[in-house]
């Protein structure tokens, strides 16, 4: 009987090494996800702050047309931030407070810079942090991470208008309202606003006017 009793133990203490083992996640399973997401609230909101300084040097030049896209942009930014900082916390970690830095130019050799950032971020910066959130299996940096990368698409793209526009001394076909989806940061020309956002669905009555 004892003997029964003592097998009946080895098999309930196996079973519960078994189950532990198969549920149990390693304990730095996000790390290197925790790690990127501080970096990229950095940057958005560096990024923030610093757009917001370019549409103000902006309006002193008189490019209204340009200081307007950067203020759409400069809210875009903080949402990317505001949402990094959302999966952030709730894996368990914090920031230190931020002191963006950055150096205020003309405004053409800001939009350089600007477009510089955005490129660097599609092509370098989210690539990496996308491959080891997956890798890591954190959904909801993947989905943050990519509403972000997205939209740093149409910035670049929009600031490369802004850049032809300049260099062309014709501002008048850049337009002077931008829209922003304020789930995932989405920004639209006035004029070519779809029905919903397409990447988070949120319906265009939400957008915030930025003019
Ligand atoms: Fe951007
Ligand atoms: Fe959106």
């Amino acid at each position: 009987m004892k003997k029964v009793f003592y097998n009946f133990l080895v098999i309930i203490a196996g079973i519960a090494i078994i189950t532990s083992c198969g549920n149990k996640k390693p304990v730095d399973s996000t790390t290197k996800t925790i790690e990127n997401l501080k970096a990229a609230i950095k940057g958005e909101t560096t990024a923030s702050a610093k757009y917001a300084a370019y549409a103000q040097k902006a309006t002193e030049e008189g490019f209204a047309q340009i200081a307007v896209l950067f203020q759409a942009t400069s809210k875009a930014e903080e949402i990317h931030a505001k949402n990094h900082m959302s999966v952030l916390t709730k894996l368990g970690g914090n920031m230190d407070a931020i002191t963006p830095e950055f150096e205020v130019k003309t405004t053409k050799e800001n939009l350089d810079d600007a477009i510089k950032g955005e490129k660097y971020e599609i092509a370098t910066m989210y690539p990496e942090f996308l491959k080891a959130a997956d890798e890591e299996k954190v959904t909801d940096a993947t989905k943050s991470f990519n509403w972000a990368m997205d939209t740093e698409k149409k910035h670049a793209d929009l600031y490369q208008k802004a850049i032809d526009a300049l260099a062309a001394n014709d501002l008048t076909k850049m337009v002077v309202e931008y829209f922003v989806c304020p789930t995932c940061g989405n920004t639209f020309e006035t004029g070519i606003i779809d029905e919903k956002c397409g990447f988070c669905q949120t319906s265009k009555e939400k957008f915030i006017s930025i003019k």
